[in-house]
């Protein structure tokens, strides 16, 4: 790279570093990011691009919120890192933030949505160690994040592939199948583990009767019920937490990538007669609850509420429903099922959306695609109608061009 700090890498330049220096662990798009603003962003050459998938999820207010950038900008100046030796105010009115919009538990801070994960399962296992339980039933098609433990718990032998043996103690089930994770909970079952809504698994919305008889079988088993809400939670599907959809509570929950609006924290909450089975000593994170995560995350929770953003989501999915609904019945054998809660939306399509993907991105509109045919979108709180409008169009005609 040019050796001159005035000059900008290209997105060439960058690149070449790289393919030289980085771990090549990562399927990458050929293109440098270099500035963000709201549901804008621009690569190396200043090209414009129009997110629909800010942040794989973790910009959920868009990019460079005003009061994150702040909050983040006046912690830098005045403490960057506490240890979890002493206390700091950002954590603990974080934590009380959380605990009051949820089920009024505790929180325990890390950096990721997988070490949130950890965090549960070894919850679960202290929770269940005296009471000689130690199992944890996930569901098919869930993920849960790279780590090992929630890699197993990942019940997707893709990723499994080249690293086994797993972890012990796991059993899957089927997802939204009441009769089937009954039967696969025992005597020595500790937790039930799922996504409310299974997101990588293809933005799947569970029936309404299910998490309320998950929940009822639960109690009448003694097993705890952890739900993963690293991408629905923090207002992803218009209200704070998904399960809040369905009239139940968790026990224990997990929350990560919007949390701190792109600031890279994770959060488990649990409640706190189950949370008193982590003892001092029992597990740890250094950087977990770090003030510039909390902060950010103070900033992200205000936002979100002065600015009415819970009931923006909603609005937000109606009208991508309105423009898919107006796909599929232009193009029906190309579209399936349209699954959408707040600014979490699935586009099933009959045929593989890798396609459709580049063919947006050469277009300058970022979406994603998951499970091989679901175009998958998170956008922000804060994008506009005007903007919505303008990528479906994009869509629109991408999927037209790619009509058999
Ligand atoms: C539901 C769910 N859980 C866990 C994870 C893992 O989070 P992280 O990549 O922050 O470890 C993800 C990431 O996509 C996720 O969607």
């Amino acid at each position: 790279m040019a050796n001159d700090s005035t000059a900008l890498p290209s997105s060439q330049e960058i690149i070449a570093e790289f393919e030289r220096y980085v771990v090549p662990n990562y399927r990458r798009y050929p293109v440098a990011l270099v500035r963000g603003e709201n549901s804008w962003i621009w690569d190396a050459e200043g090209h414009r691009y129009l997110d629909f998938f800010p942040g794989w999820g973790c910009n959920l207010l868009g990019h460079c919120p005003p009061r994150v950038v702040e909050a983040v900008r006046d912690q830098v100046g005045r403490l960057i890192h506490v240890p979890n030796t002493w206390y700091m105010e950002a954590q603990g009115r974080f934590a009380a933030a959380l605990s009051e919009r949820s089920f009024g538990g505790q929180a325990f801070f890390c950096n990721s949505g997988a070490e949130a994960n950890e965090a549960a399962i070894k919850l679960a296992r202290a929770w269940g160690h005296a009471r000689g339980k130690y199992k944890i039933v996930t569901m098919e098609g869930g993920f849960h994040g790279r780590t090992f433990a929630s890699l197993t718990a990942t019940a997707q032998p893709k990723y499994h592939e080249g690293f086994e043996p797993m972890v012990p103690g796991f059993v899957y089930t089927k997802y939204d199948d009441l009769a089937a994770v009954a039967d696969a909970i025992d005597a020595q079952t500790a937790a039930v583990m799922l996504e409310p809504i299974q997101g990588e698994g293809g933005v799947k919305i569970p029936s309404p009767e299910f998490l309320p008889a998950l929940r009822k079988l639960c109690d009448d088993r003694g097993v705890l019920l952890i739900l993963d809400e690293v991408q629905t939670g923090m207002g992803r599907t218009g209200t704070w937490f998904a399960y809040q959809h369905f009239g139940i509570t968790p026990d224990v929950l997990t929350c990560a990538k919007a949390l701190a609006s792109g600031i890279a924290a994770g959060v488990m909450m649990a409640r706190t007669e189950v949370a008193a089975a982590l003892k001092p000593g029992m597990h740890a994170s250094t950087f977990g609850g770090n003030p510039i995560a909390c902060r950010a995350g103070l900033a992200t929770v205000e936002t979100i509420e002065d600015e009415g953003l819970l009931e923006r989501g909603a609005e937000i999915g109606e009208r991508f429903r309105k423009h898919f609904e107006a796909f599929r019945r232009e193009m029906p054998e190309m579209i399936g099922d349209i699954r959408i809660q707040g600014v979490m939306i699935g586009l099933d399509l009959t045929f593989d959306a890798a396609k459709i993907v580049s063919e947006c991105l050469s277009r300058r509109l970022l979406i994603n695609a998951t499970h091989g045919h679901v175009v998958r979108l998170l956008p922000a709180l804060t994008i506009s109608d005007e903007q919505i409008d303008q990528g479906c169009a994009i869509l629109g005609d991408v999927l037209r061009e790619a009509q058999p």
